[in-house]
């Protein structure tokens, strides 16, 4: 549990209770291989909510929802690492990944029926949205995408909504206005996709825990790809590239086509953009931590 804060150390406490309290090793020793990231979400819910018993265990619950959406996630992209270390699916089959997925998806699903209703519905609600999300990702990656409103919907849909729940279920849980903390919060969901993105292409696998430029191969043509292929002379060659194995020549020329075009550049200006939007959500708000938090987000590396 190195580099978490003593309170996120609590919210994994918190899981490992739930999860003993299923009685099963297997999942017990399944849990604990996980690596756990950041906890954005978390943070972002306590930098909103405070410390209470409840905001805890909303932490918990968003935890136990993003954790499982990603176990499913991994099968769903073949994905064999994962913040560094062999994935689920790689170590033990998509069984398993999505069993365990599953489980902890339904320990968060008893929990939430204990919280408040409006809560409880605004989270249920954004899990909906966010397998939308994963659904038009897979369809999208199907073709060469150029809509940008069909990405921005996805990025939503997919990361926005679970981000954006997570802001107004900590404001109501605080008597804060929950429609400022929304908009705040889809912004911020926004903005940290678009960075998501962004950095698939700019760090290299030990940085990202998996391949580099792998969204690109995987048929994901995200913002840099979108403003590159808006811009480039040499739309063909880049179509070409697309869903196929990527030499070190076509990376280079690709991250040199971003940088001539200034896709890359702009993509970071849309992302940046997005974070300033979600602090204009919050004017009159006190809110010099979120703003700390929006900033090292915006500047992250991985
Ligand atoms: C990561 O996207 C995936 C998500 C943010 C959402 C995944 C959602 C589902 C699988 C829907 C089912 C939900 C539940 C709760 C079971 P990515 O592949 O772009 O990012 P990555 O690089 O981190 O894998
Ligand atoms: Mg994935």
């Amino acid at each position: 549990m190195k580099n978490l804060t003593p309170q996120l150390q609590i919210i994994k406490q918190q899981i490992n209770e739930y999860i003993i309290s299923c009685d099963n090793q297997q999942c017990i020793d399944l849990f604990n291989s996980l690596p756990f990231g950041k906890m954005l979400r978390s943070q972002l819910i306590l930098k909103i909510a405070g410390i209470s018993p409840e905001s805890l265990k909303l932490c918990a619950i968003i935890e136990m929802i993003h954790t499982s959406s990603l176990l499913h996630d991994d099968v769903i992209d073949k994905a064999d690492t994962r913040r560094g270390k062999l994935t689920i699916n790689a170590k033990f089959g998509d069984k398993i990944s999505i069993l365990l997925g599953d489980m902890l998806y339904s320990i968060a699903f008893s929990q939430l029926a204990l919280m408040n209703q409006n809560i409880a519905y605004i989270v249920a609600n954004a899990v909906t949205q966010l397998s939308i999300g994963e659904m038009m990702d897979i369809e999208l990656a199907n073709t060469f995408n150029t809509s940008y409103d069909k990405y921005y919907e996805m990025i939503y849909k997919k990361t926005g909504t679970l981000i954006e729940a997570s802001s107004k279920a900590a404001a109501l849980l605080a008597s804060k206005d929950s429609d400022k903390y929304a908009l705040f919060g889809k912004n911020l969901g926004l903005a940290f996709q678009m960075i998501d993105d962004i950095l698939d292409i700019t760090q290299d696998s030990t940085a990202l825990g998996k391949p580099s430029m792998f969204d690109f191969i995987d048929g994901k043509v995200t913002i840099p790809y979108l403003l590159l292929y808006e811009r480039t002379e040499n739309k063909d060659k880049l179509k070409s590239l697309f869903k196929v194995f990527l030499s070190k020549e076509d990376m280079s020329w690709i991250k040199e086509e971003m940088q001539k075009t200034k896709a890359l550049e702009d993509s970071i200006a849309q992302a940046v953009s997005l974070g300033k939007k979600a602090l204009e959500a919050l004017k009159g708000e006190d809110n010099i931590f979120l703003e700390e938090l929006i900033n090292s987000m915006i500047k992250r590396t991985f």
